[in-house]
């Protein structure tokens, strides 16, 4: 697969701050890429030195085989940069923006279908301050996509929006990707990003402290598997000598049980065999929070 992300040793401070310290990680062509992260975590830095918009102290970056420190011009003609809320003046008509957007970039595709596309073209004559959050968050989208990028950099996309206009949202990245171009998603949302991703980078106190897929990283650090059903039958303890199993807690008929490999099956064929045939057995899978979780020792929300 080709390579269109590729850092090295990134490295960038702020006075005393240190917010990246040491990043390197690749993207290939067509992914959708995470880093996920909690707030102060060193991302917005990152993916700011990535399109040229920071420099760096040090480390090594080639974004479409291109230098953005030493060559951002190049460069902006190929990515496309989610803005930032303030970044359009409040009475701006949408359809002014995408027109003006469009002037800017030589070789920019058709606005007006990406009005349609990103359903602005009732709004287009809406301005900029009478928007829904979900209605900026695509009019942004769009933007970013004027120039045709080869790879389009979102930074906390998310944020702010309600939980419907948030999955909308994800079927737009995702549609983003099936069009062709590369994703690279910053977020502090562990759903969004084991939702979206292909591979990801966890990131914690500027360092990237583990790369993989969602279900890599889940089976690599929180392989622990809860089962969990209720059951009137006071004595259970026979559980405990599955092999599968690691703890049994019990508060009234609930039972939860933590295991690994193959805890449910087992469970489920050694209750059957005492007669207990639970409705509600059940597993709950770990999540990309257990997994930040077992690698940092901390939570990733405050
Ligand atoms: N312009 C800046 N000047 C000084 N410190 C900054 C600046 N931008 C970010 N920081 C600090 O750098 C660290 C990383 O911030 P940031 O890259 O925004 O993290 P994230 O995007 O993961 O929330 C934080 O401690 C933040 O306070
Ligand atoms: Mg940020």
């Amino acid at each position: 697969m080709e390579e269109v992300i590729r850092v090295e040793n990134l490295r960038k401070t702020y006075g005393k701050t240190i917010a990246v310290d040491d990043i390197s990680f690749e993207v290939a062509d067509g992914e959708i890429f995470g880093l996920l992260g909690p707030n102060g975590a060193g991302k917005t830095t990152a993916v700011e030195c990535l399109q040229g918009l920071r420099s760096p102290d040090s480390g090594n970056m080639r974004i479409l085989g291109i230098d953005p420190v030493t060559n951002i011009r190049a460069l902006r003609r190929r990515i496309g940069s989610q803005l930032q809320e303030a970044a359009l003046p409040d009475r701006i008509k949408v359809w002014e923006a995408l027109d003006l957007f469009a002037s800017l970039t030589p070789g920019s595709v058709d606005w007006q279908n990406l009005m349609e596309q990103w359903g602005l073209a009732e709004k287009r004559k809406s301005s900029f301050s009478s928007l829904s959050g979900g209605q900026r968050q695509r009019l942004f989208v769009a933007l970013a996509l004027v120039n045709k990028p080869e790879l389009v950099f979102l930074d906390e996309m998310t944020t702010g929006l309600d939980p419907a206009a948030r999955h909308t949202a994800w079927d737009l990245i995702r549609a983003i990707r099936d069009q062709g171009t590369t994703v690279l998603l910053v977020t502090h949302f562990m759903e969004e990003a084991e939702q979206l991703c292909d591979r990801l980078a966890i990131v914690d106190h500027g360092r990237i402290v583990a790369t993989d897929s969602p279900q890599g990283l889940i089976t690599t650090y929180a392989d622990k598997i809860k089962v969990i059903f209720s059951t009137d039958v006071e004595d259970i303890s026979w559980l405990e000598f599955l092999p599968q199993v690691n703890t049994i807690t019990r508060r009234g008929q609930r039972v939860e049980v933590e295991g690994n490999g193959p805890v449910l099956a087992a469970v489920a064929a050694e209750l059957a065999a005492h007669g207990i045939l639970p409705a509600d057995l059940r597993t709950e899978q770990p999540s990309l929070e257990d997994v930040f979780l077992a690698i940092t020792g901390g939570t990733m929300h405050e």
